[in-house]
């Protein structure tokens, strides 16, 4: 999200209205993506590639309103939309009438991670489930269409609850996917529901506020980016760019320690939400502890609407991309890996003290309270994992300070500045760990797995595990692929048979599907485009190959709408469906080239962030 941060300020300062008309949509519950209720402008300009994989014909680069995706042989429904009612009794979304109130009973905005469970619990039903999303920020201008001057109070809070996560219950039917409305599981997690801290740093002196003496009850998430789902059937979120939200001087009434950590996280450097207009936690003056409780990954349990969600500090605390985590085959250990997403920071590995037993629910549950956290250092032939220790060897007060100003430590341990780690997953049949590397080009030196100074497009870093495993201390590293179109000097060459369409810039998001495909979505493609005199193009969800001959080739499978990023791609069990965010629409272009996505041109009313959910046309996996 970081390089859209200068656009919410940017539009924070020039907020006008782009659309008036005051129609509102439907519940989109089960609506199809179809060219003529979708977009203004929908995928007919697709051709053929020679591609190594069969099952759909490569969509074309572009630029404008709609999405695109195969319309000859898949399907894409719309599942549900910000402002769309989630709990009993929520009122529908009407453009420039969301309040706080209603917010808090609706699908919240941007949403980013998405994580399917089966239902019942156990199973692999692939067409019933809960969808859990992450809302990673909120956007005046489309939030509040037309509005000018600063924000009054109830649409502060209105933003403030437009944050969290939802739980929602959805089901595939004749006509698609669809929200159950009136699910029990149905939830919204906003910056007013209680988070209960765990692990080493829970308690310290430095998580203690006026309204939390003890320091271990934080109210709410922000910021939260993608994410991982447990193998005990709960959810993951990162809490990444938490920095925006604070008003007040960070050096008034605050430690030196503070300090130090507050300058390495950014904190109070901008402002671009004025929440300590309504709460004064948001106002470092009186509240200078709030920040540190934000920043860390938390945990949810949708198969309990009543369970209170956990930020586990053994995780450290830093701009959390997501939190991929695995068991490992032979000591069961649970391994999470993480990426602290700015640049020149680090990738990150937890590993728990405890081990993972598929009877033992309640122990399992606390596996992520307790372990060894590490970073990566690279070299040109291998890598390795530097524990994170307090210097002294283990005082439990000093252990809490290297969770809370874990980027510090990790510098001290040797961690290799990174391209902005994003998302990470592992290939399903290896065993190998996927990193997106997004770019970072104010990069002046190459690093080993980051060898392009000034990298605007990004590359796809892979960890070779030994004969250790997901346990060892070393693995080796390789890259699968460099981002970037041809035409840049700086690109190493694509694969054979990569089409000028499916070369990929600035991966961010990304999932296996259980033939060893790498799904990745893109953010910053067009402005990256536009820096470098190129004509923009959108934001895309390609497919790459892993293994073979073809290796690191890569297709355009879904192309974004003007504005949006793609994230959160997310399987059912059997592969039949892959859910997908369109992360805020429109955002930055105000008009030039105009979209309402999901609705039409002609509905005048503002766009939406949304879940799609792709299918083939034909029973089976989407390819
Ligand atoms: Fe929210 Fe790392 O992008
Ligand atoms: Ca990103
Ligand atoms: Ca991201």
């Amino acid at each position: 999200m970081a390089e859209h941060l200068n656009q919410i300020l940017n539009l924070r300062m020039t907020r006008r209205g782009v659309v008036s008309g005051g129609v509102s949509l439907a519940a989109s519950t089960a609506l199809g993506c179809s060219p003529s209720t979708m977009a203004p402008d929908l995928g007919s300009s697709i051709e053929t590639s020679t591609p190594p994989t069969s099952g759909f014909e490569e969509v074309r680069q572009g630029y404008d309103g709609g999405v695109h995706w195969p319309q000859d042989t898949h399907v894409c429904d719309l599942v549900v939309s910000w402002g769309d009612p989630i709990l009993p009794g929520a009122p529908s979304w009407e453009e420039g009438r969301t309040t706080a109130t209603a917010q808090a009973q609706q699908f919240g905005d941007a949403n980013d991670f998405l994580a399917f469970l089966p239902l019942p619990k156990g199973s692999k039903n692939s067409g019933h489930g809960l969808l859990v999303a992450n809302h990673e920020f909120t956007s005046p201008r489309t939030m509040f269409v037309g509005h000018q001057g600063p924000l009054g109070a109830d649409q502060i809070r209105t933003e403030m609850v437009g944050h969290g996560m939802s739980v929602v219950e959805v089901k595939r039917t004749d006509v698609g996917w669809g929200v159950v409305s009136d699910s029990v599981y149905n939830r919204r997690i906003t910056l007013h529901t209680p988070f209960d801290l765990t692990g080493p740093a829970a308690g310290s002196d430095r998580l203690r506020t006026a309204g939390d003496i003890e320091g271990k009850r934080v109210l709410g998430t922000m910021a939260n980016c993608a994410g991982g789902v447990t193998p005990w059937g709960t959810v993951l979120s990162g809490e990444e760019n938490v920095q925006v939200y604070w008003s007040g001087d960070p050096k008034s009434g605050t430690t030196e320690q503070q300090q130090r950590s507050f300058g390495a996280m950014g904190i109070g450097e901008s402002v671009l939400y004025k929440f300590a207009d309504v709460d004064s936690r948001f106002d470092l003056k009186e509240n200078p502890n709030e920040p540190n409780r934000f920043g860390w990954v938390v945990e949810v349990d949708p198969y309990d609407p009543t369970s209170t969600p956990k930020k586990h500090t053994a995780l450290g605390r830093f701009f959390h991309e997501g939190a991929e985590v695995l068991v490992d085959p032979v000591t069961q250990r649970v391994v999470v890996y993480m990426g602290d997403d700015t640049a020149d920071e680090c990738l990150y590995r937890f590993v728990s003290a405890g081990k993972f037993d598929p009877d033992e629910a309640e122990s399992n549950g606390r596996l992520l309270e307790e372990g060894t956290l590490a970073v990566a250092e690279f070299s040109p032939d291998g890598m390795r994992w530097n524990p994170l220790k307090p210097a002294d060897g283990g005082e439990a007060a000093a252990l809490s300070d290297v969770l809370i100003d874990t980027r510090l430590a990790a510098l001290d341990a040797g961690g290799t500045p990174m391209d902005r780690p994003e998302r990470i997953a592992i290939h399903p049949q290896s065993g190998d760990v996927y990193v997106m590397l997004t770019k970072n080009p104010a990069r002046e030196q190459a690093m080993p797995a980051n060898a392009r100074p000034h990298n605007l497009w990004g590359q796809i870093l892979v960890l070779h595990t030994g004969v250790d495993g997901h346990l060892g201390s070393e693995m080796k590293w390789s890259i699968l692929l460099e981002g970037g179109p041809a035409s840049d000097a700086s690109v190493a060459p694509a694969p054979a048979n990569t089409t000028e369409d499916g070369q990929i810039s600035c991966p961010d998001n990304c999932t296996f599907d259980k033939e060893g495909r790498l799904w990745v979505t893109t953010d910053g493609n067009p402005g990256t485009r536009r820096k470098m005199g190129l004509d923009p193009q959108a934001d895309g969800l390609y497919v790459v190959q892993t293994e073979g001959p073809h290796k690191g080739h890569s297709r355009m499978f879904f192309r974004a709408c003007v504005g949006a990023e793609l994230t959160g791609p997310c399987f059912t069990p059997d592969n039949s469906t892959l859910f997908l965010s369109v992360q805020h629409p429109g955002r930055g272009r105000e008009g030039d080239p105009p979209t309402c996505w999901p609705a039409g041109l002609d509905d005048g009313v503002p766009p939406r962030s949304s879940v799609v959910a792709l299918r083939n046309k034909h029973s089976g996996p989407v390819i």
